[in-house]
């Protein structure tokens, strides 16, 4: 199903072949990026939804060189923790693949001077907009509370107007996060959102259609980054 909602494009997918669906589109939207540009500035989100959508993606024949690949967020952990975005994206994506691949964490580093230096980063590597840093595609994801990035409810990452990366303390899970914020998301030339599950599309549904300013990814839908949405219940 596809509908056109100001810029925002839905598409469902069955539950059984999501993955293959969600890595099919981003093939053709990669080949799409690769043939537009030398270089191609890609943001990839965290969590669980990514990781089998990138492993059948690794093996399609794009021209990986083309692509420099970086987080939208991460936990404050080491690369070798289980719970690192980065680390769990590496095992399944990047190391087998010959792009460039940007970590918001460097081990050894504290997670202050890492912010430092990945912010400088997406200073030197990305294009500019605005005299934003401007990613081509930025893939989102989003938690059952509708939070999108480490951007969670009541959090202070949400009130962020000038950094483009910051670290947030998420109360709810008693945990620290490095994100991307508002200012960068936005400023990308589009967004794909990948959710699956009868919560997460019951608030996105909730948010086009009731205007639900309550969940983060609302300051997303309702600002002019082209959204697309690959979803199933
Ligand atoms: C993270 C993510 C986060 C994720 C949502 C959805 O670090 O967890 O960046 O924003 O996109 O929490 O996660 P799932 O895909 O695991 O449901």
């Amino acid at each position: 199903m596809r509908m056109k909602n100001n810029n925002k494009i839905f598409y469902k997918s069955e539950h059984s072949d999501y993955d293959e669906f969600a890595a099919n589109f981003l093939y053709e939207k990669f080949t799409e990026l690769q043939s537009r540009q030398k270089k191609v500035n890609i943001a990839l989100s965290g969590g669980s939804t990514p990781l089998p959508i990138l492993e059948l993606l690794k093996n399609t024949n794009l021209n990986w060189s083309q692509f420099a690949f970086f987080m939208v967020d991460e936990r404050c952990v080491s690369l070798s923790d289980p719970q690192s975005n980065y680390g769990n994206i590496s095992r399944v994506f990047f190391k087998n693949i010959a792009s460039q691949s940007y970590s918001m964490v460097e081990d050894g580093a504290d997670f202050t001077d890492s912010i430092i230096r990945y912010s400088e980063k997406l200073n030197s590597e990305l294009k500019f907009n605005k005299d934003i840093p401007a990613f081509d595609l930025i893939l989102l994801g989003m938690g059952d509370d509708g939070h999108t990035a480490s951007l969670f409810p009541n959090t202070e990452a949400l009130l962020e107007t000038e950094k483009i990366v910051v670290k947030n303390r998420i109360p709810a899970l008693n945990s620290e996060r490095i994100t991307l914020t508002y200012p960068l998301l936005e400023n990308a030339r589009e967004a794909i959102v990948l959710i699956k599950g009868k919560v997460k599309c019951e608030i996105m549904r909730e948010m086009y259609a009731k205007k639900a300013k309550h969940y983060p990814m609302y300051k997303l839908i309702t600002s002019s980054l082209p959204m697309k949405w690959i979803y199933t219940e």
